[in-house]
């Protein structure tokens, strides 16, 4: 291995500069040269590829997003695209790609791996949407931002005596609402998983808590659920209980990362190269029973993981 690139693909994650300093400073440690690839797969087409070295990697552990940029890239997905970017790779002297990224970014990985450059994948999502990794890059962070700015709308909830749907982040994966549900303490949890949800139970729920004296009902709603607004205004119109709907949106992509987010990170980009100086190809790195591992990307891809029963229940024996 002589020329490691590195790229951070879909959607940003609090952590990812974490884990590219990683890459770039445990390359050149080996003595490897190390490529910046920006934008993604759709920078990597558009030949938009810098040179690293320690110091480009100097103040960026504590920041948010991804210095390098990101981008969601159609193109490819297409067999010509995807040679297109290996032809690419070969020309700056680039044997061995570093993904930092989602599902979809490790399929593009995955064909690159196919066209004779060698890869590795680090799962860099707020959703933790990844079936092999039970850690993915920004869900600490992103889980932490939605718990704060909940405790802020509760605040306000109770003053008014109103009921709040707040909808998370996570798009077809409700592991964000999850956590804010426990951690918020929430009345109702919303999650895709679980849609078989039942509206008159929730405002039945609503109505005999006010009896009972709560000043507040807080529904956190995953996006995957989604329709907060119009919930509210059913919500409303059923109980007779002012009801607000807010949309936490991109806010819980941004700021800066938390200790656990970077020193996950940190590793798992240090992993990486270790992998790769390793021999490895066509792998993605994974937390998994308290341990760092990798595995084929074919196998991680093919990996399904559902949100736990038992969470679950917790969250609603605790939600009284
Ligand atoms: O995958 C991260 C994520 O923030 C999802 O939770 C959300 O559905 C999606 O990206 C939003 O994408 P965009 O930033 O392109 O609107």
């Amino acid at each position: 291995i002589k020329t490691i690139g590195v790229l951070t693909s879909g959607g940003d994650a609090p952590g990812m500069n974490a884990a590219v300093r990683a890459v770039v400073r445990t390359a050149i440690a080996y003595g490897c040269s190390v490529k910046g690839i920006q934008k993604g797969f759709s920078g990597l087409l558009d030949d938009e590829i810098i040179d690293l070295n320690a110091g480009s990697v100097a103040d960026i552990l504590s920041r948010g997003g991804t210095f390098l940029y990101t981008a969601r890239c159609p193109e490819f997905k297409t067999l010509e695209g995807q040679k297109k970017g290996a032809e690419i790779c070969r020309k700056h002297g680039i044997d061995s790609v570093v993904v930092i990224g989602g599902d979809g970014s490790f399929q593009g990985a995955q064909k690159l791996a196919a066209l004779g450059i060698n890869t590795i994948g680090i799962p860099g999502t707020i959703d933790l949407d990844i079936a092999c990794t039970e850690y993915t890059i920004g869900f600490d962070t992103a889980v932490n931002t939605a718990m704060e700015a909940i405790d802020k709308v509760r605040d306000t909830s109770t003053s008014h005596e109103r009921c709040s749907i707040i909808e998370v982040m996570g798009r077809n994966a409700g592991y964000i609402a999850l956590w804010c549900g426990i951690a918020n303490g929430a009345e109702d949890i919303l999650l895709p998983e679980l849609y078989n949800f039942d509206e008159a139970a929730i405002i039945d729920n609503i109505i005999k808590n006010r009896k009972r004296g709560k000043k507040h009902h807080i529904i956190i709603n995953a996006e995957g659920v989604g329709h907060s607004t119009s919930m509210a205004k059913r919500i409303e119109a059923a109980t007779g209980i002012e009801t607000r709907a807010t949309i936490l949106g991109h806010l819980q992509r941004g700021g800066s990362p938390t200790a656990k987010d970077r020193v996950y990170a940190s590793i798992m980009g240090a992993y990486a190269v270790d992998a790769l100086m390793a021999g490895k190809s066509n792998r993605v790195v994974a937390y998994k029973h308290g341990e760092y591992v990798d595995y084929d990307i074919d196998e991680a891809l093919a990996m399904q993981k559902d949100i736990d029963p038992f969470q679950y229940s917790v969250a609603k024996i605790l939600s009284i």
